[in-house]
């Protein structure tokens, strides 16, 4: 019988399945839920939208209306005056359940956000994931300024715990390979590659600007596939991928690339939390066929590096597939 347990930043994981910080982990009862159904981990509701859902400024009916000030402003008023329930929350889901738990904070800035993370690790948390929430909209910040703003969040909240932090970024940068190595140089103990956003959206009959929310669909699993072959072999510290990832498959080439472990929301939604159990008797069956006794006997062994074939992962294969579909 193959054996499914993994390490992420350190961490025993008894899979490579994490529920992903969402709707799913925002209460006990959700949790223990979580860890009934199979899951290695759980990553915890981000502190900040929680705050949004509960002040109505979260998603409704498939839509947002709040400004980034709004985000800021609220997050803030969490911080002074509701932290504890998050902490609460952290301790509970430490008595009652005996999977990692890792809390997320929703960071702009390093303004608050370092001593709630020494609550966070008070109250029983094996790591943090920072989601860094933020959008270059001025005209007068280059790209190395926006990279700064994840490295003094990063140095920051390392100098205050000793848990492992992980960070959560979405695509949009411009040299992804050397900010991982920066950030690896300041202690990263887990990249999140790569959250996913709400969108802007055009009301035409109100013409007013919208947001819209919709689940992540399987196509968009290929670009987190992509980045994690891409640097899993050099970075210091671990992988977790997510977005788009959907069934056992999806899981595999993930561990074949690198990642440590995945993240997964949008399916656990759709699906119900019983779809871990077929994803990881799936995995249990695919690892059985190839003969594979241990996760690590076989995670990283497609990455770039060791692929062989690397120019699949690093050229676009744009020219070559449409030729082929022309
Ligand atoms: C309803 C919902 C709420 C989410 N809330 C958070 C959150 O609070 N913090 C966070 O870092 N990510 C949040 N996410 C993003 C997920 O953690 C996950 O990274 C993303 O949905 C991609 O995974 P998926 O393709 O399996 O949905 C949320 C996702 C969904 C669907």
């Amino acid at each position: 019988m193959p054996d499914l347990s993994t390490t992420y930043m350190g961490l025993q994981l008894r899979n490579p399945i994490i529920v992903a910080s969402s709707g799913l982990t925002r209460n006990i009862d959700r949790i223990t839920e979580c860890e009934e159904a199979g899951a290695g981990a759980v990553v915890l509701k981000s502190l900040f939208e929680e705050v949004l859902a509960q002040k109505d400024f979260g998603m409704k009916e498939g839509t947002v209306d709040h400004t980034e000030a709004y985000d800021y402003y609220y997050a803030h008023l969490e911080l002074l005056y509701g932290a504890k329930d998050y902490t609460d929350l952290i301790r509970e889901a430490k008595e009652k359940t005996s999977i990692p738990v890792i809390a997320s904070i929703n960071c702009v800035s390093t303004e608050w956000w370092p001593d709630f993370a020494r609550q966070a690790e008070a109250a029983g948390a094996d790591a943090l994931e920072l989601n860094v929430f933020t959008t270059a909209t001025d005209l007068t910040v280059d790209g190395r300024d926006m990279e700064d703003l994840y490295f003094q969040i990063l140095s920051t909240v390392k100098s205050k715990v000793d848990i492992p932090v992980a960070l959560k970024v979405g695509p949009y940068f411009s040299a992804l390979p050397n900010m991982a190595v920066e950030l690896g140089r300041r202690g990263l103990d887990g990249l999140v590659l790569f959250n996913r956003f709400t969108q802007p959206d055009i009301d035409i009959n109100e013409r007013k600007l919208k947001t819209t929310f919709s689940w992540s669909n399987p196509d968009e699993v290929h670009l987190p596939l992509r980045w994690t072959a891409l640097m899993s072999h050099y970075v210091p510290f671990d992988i977790s991928a997510t977005t788009g990832i959907k069934n056992a498959e999806d899981i595999i080439k993930l561990l074949l690339a690198g990642a440590s472990s995945v993240q997964l929301a949008s399916v656990l939604y759709q699906e119900g939390l019983e779809t871990i159990d077929t994803m990881l008797r799936e995995i249990d069956e695919w690892m059985s066929r190839q003969e594979i006794a241990r996760i690590p006997d076989f995670k990283g062994s497609l990455n770039f590096h060791r692929a062989g074939d690397a120019k699949h992962y690093l050229r676009a294969q744009f020219m070559e597939k449409i030729r082929e579909i022309e």
